[in-house]
């Protein structure tokens, strides 16, 4: 069943192919971000231009980078200077690294706080059944949680504990570690969101929160949500950064890209959904306003738990606490291939063991992290063009890095890889028939290049003018 070089490790079937990568896309942008985008965005109408970018940018982006990972069987950088020695490609290998290594910074002080939101749930202090620390019940969530984020090291105590539990399963190797910990969460993951879409859809008045999901409110669409939605589209499917290409490097000869793709991008496409069917129909039913980003999950939500479940408490402590884990288990499944871009690429470039070379990206991800969290407290004050670490680390890669990431991936697979190995990849060497090859190499060369790059541009624009 597996091929590819036994030294690097590979994936063991192709169920683990898909768990993997879909455990990559899956995460905390699936969970809390992409709701909302979609409150903010129009409703129905963001869902719509969304489901255009997945499939007319962010699904070739991840094919392209499936090609580079699979065809070279290397980290994001040695996979471009085997593929293209010498030449500037290798730009978007480096830049994915360094993007892997920010992005696992800023992401596990969010995943961190949420470690810390499932304590608290499991505790039974987010309903309020158990008193806080300072004697009162745990009711003001918005004074709560700006004195955890701002404290200087509870916050970083929490990261450490997250980036620990990503660096055991990675310390492991791919089948051992990444494959077998996915093949465990992500089936636990799907079936709590079925769970609590079932619980969420029960509740007095959730009609309403369905309907806010899903009409479509045109007059909402400004050039703002469209640039919103390309990014969530990037930053949801986990592409531009070369995290792909290190998973498909692991993919054996068998492994169907395009389809395994569509599937991807299909499991990251409900999970979406799915959360919004979570969230805004519980939001709804106690009546608070949907607010944005981590108020949302960390403020809104535990109001709404206590809220909708003072007269029932167990079933309000079964749910929130089902709720953190899953963002938990999403949060996990993402990072872990965050930082597998990094220690691939520490590994095979500086010839480190896994296990040293994991070390190393954990270490270094702890420093930036603890930069971000401080960021939220005593470092608020340290900004440059008027963010803070944390923001200027979400804005670097999520604007720049993993645009300009995919935009060059996609350019090589379309430009310059050549065409028959690029169909040699697709087909599995003609084993395979891709009914849709000739309109797939047409996103890649053509359509996803174009739009990523007018949006890039776009802003650009409205960034620096
Ligand atoms: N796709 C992940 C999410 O939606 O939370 C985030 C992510 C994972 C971004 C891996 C980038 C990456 F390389």
């Amino acid at each position: 069943m597996n091929s590819g070089n036994a030294a690097r490790g590979s994936f063991g079937s192709q169920l683990g192919v898909i768990l993997a990568s879909a455990g990559s896309a899956v995460g905390l942008g699936n969970i809390w971000r992409f709701p909302t985008e979609v409150g903010k965005g129009g409703g129905a109408a963001f869902i719509l231009i969304y489901l255009c970018f997945i499939f007319l940018f962010a699904m070739p982006v991840m094919i392209s980078e499936f090609v580079i990972g699979r065809s070279a069987r290397s980290n994001a950088i040695g996979a471009f200077q085997k593929l293209s020695p010498g030449k500037p490609w290798v730009a978007a290998g480096i830049m994915g690294v360094l993007g892997g290594f920010l992005v696992l910074s800023f992401y596990s002080v969010v995943a961190g706080w949420t470690l810390h939101y499932t304590i608290q749930a499991a505790l039974g202090q987010l309903q309020g059944l158990q008193t806080a620390d300072n004697g009162q019940q745990a009711t003001d969530f918005a004074a709560a949680f700006n004195a955890f984020v701002s404290n200087p090291w509870q916050p970083v105590v929490y990261l450490t504990l997250f980036l620990l539990l990503t660096h055991l399963v990675v310390a492991r190797g791919i089948q051992h570690g990444i494959e077998r910990y996915s093949k465990l969460m992500m089936p636990m993951l799907l079936a709590i969101i079925v769970l609590l879409v079932a619980f969420s859809l029960t509740m007095p008045g959730a009609a309403e929160g369905v309907s806010f999901l899903l009409q479509p409110d045109l007059s909402e669409v400004t050039p703002d949500v469209v640039l919103g939605a390309m990014g969530q589209a990037f930053f949801s499917l986990s592409v531009g950064l070369g995290c792909l290409v290190t998973y498909a490097s692991y993919f054996s000869k068998e492994t169907r890209l395009v389809k395994s793709a569509m599937n991807v991008c299909i499991i990251d496409t409900m999970v979406a959904v799915l959360s919004g069917f979570i969230i805004f129909p519980t939001v709804f039913s106690v009546g608070i306003a949907p607010d944005a980003g981590p108020g949302l999950v960390f403020i809104t939500l535990p109001n709404v738990f206590l809220l909708t479940f003072s007269e029932m408490p167990v079933a309000g402590y079964v749910f929130a606490l089902l709720f953190y884990v899953l963002l938990l288990l999403a949060a996990l499944t993402s990072s872990i291939s965050m930082h597998e871009i990094c220690t691939a690429f520490i590994s095979e470039h500086f010839s480190k063991s896994r296990r040293t070379a994991a070390v190393i990206v954990t270490i270094v991800c702890l420093v930036l992290g603890a930069f971000c969290s401080l960021s939220f407290g005593p470092w608020k004050d340290v900004t440059l063009l008027d963010r803070g670490i944390f923001d200027l680390f979400d804005f670097t890669v999520t604007k720049f890095l993993m645009p300009l990431g995919g935009l060059m991936m996609t350019l090589f697979v379309g430009w310059s890889l050549g065409r028959s190995l690029v169909e040699r990849q697709l087909t599995n060497d003609g084993r395979i028939p891709v009914r849709t090859m000739r309109p797939l190499l047409f996103l890649i060369r053509w359509v996803a290049p174009a739009g990523i790059l007018v949006i890039f541009i776009n802003e650009l624009i409205g960034i620096f003018i």
